[in-house]
């Protein structure tokens, strides 16, 4: 009406304007209520228009997602308790889906899947709001793993190799050190510029403890966030943990950065979704897990890769562990992660048992991608290492029935039983890479061929002192590498005193 004229409106004009223009019109306030509640679970009635997955604020304050839709009612995990819900409490909306508030102030804070401090710290700062489901990246912004993710440890660096971006699982029973070797691998990232997280489902407050002790103790924590949900918190919460700690790797591997995510363990994590599963009345698969955790554990894991640098070039590298029982990993939950991961490293309880520590399968173990990773020169020498282990491993069974052998293979025996002794290793003990290329070439070259098994940890431990002060190095010409080898063998026998 005065769009052609300069003056603005009076306060009492503007209201008429508002007045004609006003269509009234129905806003929606939907309210729900609880019906039931109980074992970590809510049923609701009420709130047409909800979303799976969205969050539930309840009456007294506490928390739910939405994790089933049905016409009559909504079945809801609970996330967080507030002063105690009860049926008939009302419940709202909030539009919103799980998230968790993220930033570089988590670095060297424990914290629940839902960013809350576990540490007796204040609040961390957030710089953003990372949500916990999202889709992986796209094909076209991934790259090939080409870059080595080093463990320190002698078996896996050499013979099962990492890469950043890689998903390899780590499998075995109970008590025979799949925890040590993640934490190994954690504390080997110190001066690496990995960022590291570290995710503990189920898991009882002692070992929360020790792992955070531990990382202290070895100046591991500075660069580590760790994600936990004892298995005394709210199975919502343990079914959410491993999502929140891949929702800050995500975080920080789109700002280019590389970063290590351990998850410990998926059994225990699925053994919660089928409790949640189960009360929420969705019908059991087999080994009564519900026919969805394939696809929850895959989508998790797909989120893991080495974004190509037109993305930043960050990275995401994953190590899920898994729990068989009697090493059975034929059973549902190991099957689906060995399909889904690009390797595993199996634990074997007998090796365990016979004093082998690390205690792992180097003939079932694999690493799918790992080797385009690889230091060319850690990779020919560990080839030929590997080949002599493996026969050695067939050649061995036969000793056991007392039966004669040749000389020939009594050699290669011996030289089997010598490299057994160089690939055991204390946890917490990671080991850098030219270590492993010194060993490496002191075995194929057969310098410590004529040891007592028993002297071939004082050679490691020389070895390791060598490096300490020597400029050897990956790309040191091998024939340095064989000299300075043969000179520390020479030393170590004079030192030794005689038989
Ligand atoms: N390389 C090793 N050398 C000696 N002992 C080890 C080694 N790795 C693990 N252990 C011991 O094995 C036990 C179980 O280790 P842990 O990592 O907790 O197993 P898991 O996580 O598989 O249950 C611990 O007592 C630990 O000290
Ligand atoms: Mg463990």
């Amino acid at each position: 009406m005065h769009s052609e004229t300069d003056h603005t409106p009076a306060p009492l004009e503007r209201q008429a304007q508002w007045l004609q223009a006003y269509r009234p019109g129905l806003r929606v306030h939907e309210q729900g209520r609880v019906v039931s509640v109980g074992d970590g679970v809510a049923w609701i009635s009420g709130l047409p228009a909800a979303a799976m997955d969205e969050i539930l604020t309840l009456g007294d304050g506490s928390q739910a997602m939405v994790c089933d839709l049905t016409e009559e009612r909504i079945g809801a995990v609970i996330l967080r308790d507030g002063q105690g819900i009860t049926a008939g409490a009302a419940v709202q909306r909030s539009g919103r889906f799980m998230s968790l508030p993220v930033s570089d102030a988590l670095l060297g804070r424990v914290i629940d899947p839902l960013g809350a401090p576990l540490d007796g710290g204040a609040e961390p700062a957030r710089t953003r709001w990372q949500p916990l489901e999202a889709g992986s990246p796209p094909i076209m912004a991934r790259d090939f793993v080409h870059r080595p993710l080093y463990t320190g440890i002698k078996i896996i660096d050499t013979m099962i190799p990492i890469g950043k971006g890689q998903r390899q699982l780590i499998v075995g029973d109970e008590g025979l050190g799949r925890s040590s070797l993640a934490l190994d691998a954690v504390i080997n990232q110190r001066g690496r510029d990995v960022y590291c997280i570290y995710v503990m489902i189920g898991q009882k407050r002692s070992t929360v403890v020790n792992t955070i002790a531990t990382l202290r103790e070895f100046d591991a924590l500075q660069y580590t966030t760790l994600v936990v949900a004892e298995a005394s918190s709210l199975p919502g919460l343990q079914h959410l943990a491993p999502f929140a700690g891949c929702a800050l790797g995500e975080f920080w591997m789109r700002q280019g950065r590389d970063v290590l995510v351990v998850y410990d363990d998926l059994s225990t994590h699925a053994k919660t979704y089928r409790e949640l599963s189960l009360l929420l009345r969705r019908p059991p698969g087999r080994e009564a897990y519900p026919g969805d955790i394939f696809s929850v554990h895959a989508r998790l894991l797909e989120r893991a890769t080495c974004l190509n640098a037109a993305h930043g070039g960050g990275t995401m590298t994953a190590l899920p562990i898994v729990e068989t029982q009697l090493g059975e990993i034929a059973a549902y939950i190991p099957t689906n992660l060995i399909s889904i991961t690009d390797g595993q490293i199996y634990l074997d309880q007998e090796l365990f048992a016979g004093g082998f520590r690390p205690a792992i399968d180097i003939g079932r173990s694999v690493s799918r991608i790992g080797g385009q990773a690889q230091h060319p020169r850690i990779k020919e020498e560990a080839g030929h290492m590997k080949l002599d282990y493996l026969q050695f491993q067939e050649l061995e069974v036969f000793t056991r029935f007392g039966a004669r052998l040749e000389a020939s293979m009594e050699a290669l025996i011996n030289r089997g039983r010598i490299l057994r002794e160089l690939l055991k290793q204390d946890r917490l003990a990671p080991l850098p890479p030219a270590f492993q290329l010194g060993w490496l070439v002191a075995f194929n070259e057969g310098l410590v061929n004529s040891a007592e098994p028993g002297a071939v940890a004082a050679f490691l431990a020389a070895l390791q002192a060598l490096l300490e002060h020597s400029a050897l190095s990956l790309d040191s010409p091998r024939a340095d590498w064989v000299a300075a080898l043969r000179e520390l063998l020479e030393n170590a026998s004079e030192a030794a005193p005689p038989p």
